[in-house]
């Protein structure tokens, strides 16, 4: 019988690229990609990771199924992921310049969620305590957050659960406080680390209180890993028995979770099978299972070698002597910012930053961080609303705004006058007669200035009355857009310095 080597037909979709196959769906990507490089991205837990990481991230390695640890596969076919998970590893820890005698780390977790409930599941039995900071003071959902009404996550449904929180006078953690409640709760774990605290942390203080206690100490360093691994920020591993991160905040990498566990010291002799027993099968098993995670339902599909490699390529990234540079003008950005906010009398919480994200204390304004974020993103302006230590307000209408900074510092050259490089994204100048300028430079912050022109004509437009051209925007909203265009976010203008804008 003939042999033919033609492609059947039901095969030829395999080698047809997205755009022939998909143009629906390519379009919703050339939209995104274009609102990407358009607008300004300034949230702080957002990044832009590399085209070498993304190629990793889209390659083949996607059809491998790689269940289990290098060596001990439940699939044949592994000694190439076995060979790229060793080095992962292996990238994990000299990015964060940790001795493999005395750390290792699990690379396979999905996201930060599943990284910090597995990390839980690896160190505690259900139902002992621990301590995280609170929500609405900066902490994430999965360090223990409960309401009074409902226990909301894992984290606070597994675990009994005593937030810390910062103090009132100068929203800084508090450190004292923690070591009080501490005495009466008796945590098993302390968990430090947060999603909008712009400060460092003291981990010293932290170890101590833990040691009062017999406790595990475990850093989330999600938003801040960057920074760490440039060793801009305080230590957490000189200190802490396990650190969890994201890899695609400051990391900027694909989005996926690392989890590193002391090796050495008597408490931790085994705590390396208890680590890698949590991620599997504890808490990612076979493709056919959802897990119910920190209140978002989380569907797992084993360990991704495709994502293992954008980890390994982004790491070995974050090694370079670039990075520190990279890190060095991301803190230094943010800094900027917060002193210009300052100067101009806004209120931050903390009254300034360490590291990479504002926190905006809008409530002096009249203004809540979703009102200001809509506004932003009519300016083409990505930003995120944030609870503030003492907010009333739920979550949705919280009235604090994390700013900026990897991205911003991502994309721009450094430029002269840190104040006005930091500021220039965020603060556009507006003028009645409709012109909108932004500081010039990087081509980016060009292509922001006309995206940020043509949304803003519409808002002036119908601020002058008979222009309405804004269909889908509530007339409420526009209101209060136009009141802050008026007045306060007019006023921000000054904060660039009007003779540098071109
Ligand atoms: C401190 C912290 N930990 C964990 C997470 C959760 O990460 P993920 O969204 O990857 O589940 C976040 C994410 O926002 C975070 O800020």
């Amino acid at each position: 019988m003939a042999s033919s080597t033609a492609t059947p037909d039901f095969n030829k979709a395999l080698y047809a690229p997205l755009g022939e196959i998909d143009p629906e769906v390519q379009n919703i990507i050339d939209k995104e990609t274009w609102r990407q490089y358009s607008g300004l991205e300034l949230i702080a837990s957002e990044n832009l990771t590399s085209r070498a990481t993304m190629e990793a991230n889209g390659s083949i390695l996607t059809n491998k199924y790689s269940e289990g640890l290098p060596n001990a596969r439940y699939y044949g076919g592994n000694e190439w992921i076995d060979e790229l998970e060793l080095l992962c590893r292996k990238r994990a820890l000299e990015a964060f310049h940790l001795d493999p005698a005395q750390w290792g780390v699990n690379v396979q977790p999905y996201s930060g969620s599943t990284a910090n409930f597995a990390a839980l599941t690896a160190l505690l039995q259900p139902q002992d305590r621990l301590m995280g900071l609170g929500l609405p003071d900066g902490g994430h959902l999965t360090h223990g957050y409960y309401t009074a009404k409902k226990k909301m996550t894992a984290s606070s449904i597994y675990f009994q659960s005593l937030p810390y929180g910062l103090d009132p006078q100068t929203q800084l953690i508090d450190y004292e406080g923690l070591a009080k409640h501490a005495r009466l709760f008796k945590p098993r774990l302390l968990i430090c680390g947060a999603s909008a605290y712009p400060r460092d942390w003291d981990y010293a203080a932290l170890r101590k209180t833990a040691d009062e206690h017999g406790a595990y100490l475990m850093a989330d360093i999600a938003h801040t890993s960057g920074l760490i691994a440039a060793q801009e920020l305080n230590d957490p591993f000189a200190y802490c028995d396990v650190v969890t991160t994201t890899t695609h905040k400051t990391l900027r990498g694909p989005r996926a979770g690392l989890i590193f566990f002391r090796k050495d010291g008597e408490k931790n002799k085994d705590l390396e099978k208890r680590v890698n027993d949590a991620v599997f099968p504890a808490c990612q098993a076979a493709h056919t299972t959802t897990y119910v995670l920190s209140s978002s339902v989380v569907s797992t599909v084993l360990t991704a070698p495709q994502t293992i490699a954008g980890i390994a390529v982004a790491l070995l990234q974050a090694s370079q002597p670039s990075w520190k540079a990279y890190a060095k003008q991301v803190v230094s950005n943010a800094g900027a910012l917060a002193d210009e906010l300052v100067k101009e009398g806004y209120k931050l919480q903390t009254g300034g930053t360490d590291n990479h994200l504002v926190l905006w204390d809008l409530r002096p304004l009249g203004l809540t961080g979703s009102k200001v974020e809509k506004v932003g993103d009519l300016l083409g302006i990505t930003i995120n609303k944030n609870a503030v230590s003492g907010d009333t307000n739920a979550r949705g209408r919280a009235h604090g705004r994390a700013l900026p900074a990897p991205q911003r510092a991502a994309r721009a050259a450094p430029a002269e006058g840190g104040g006005l490089e930091a500021a220039e994204g965020l603060f556009v100048h507006a003028e009645r007669d409709g012109e909108v300028r932004v500081t010039g430079g990087a081509r980016e912050a060009q292509c922001a200035g006309r995206a940020a022109a043509a949304h803003l004509e519409q808002v002036l437009l119908l601020a002058d009355g008979p222009g309405a051209a804004v269909g889908e925007v509530p007339d409420a909203l526009l209101d209060e857009v136009v009141d802050i265009l008026e007045g306060e976010w007019v006023r921000l203008n000054s904060i660039c310095g009007t003779g540098a804008l071109t």
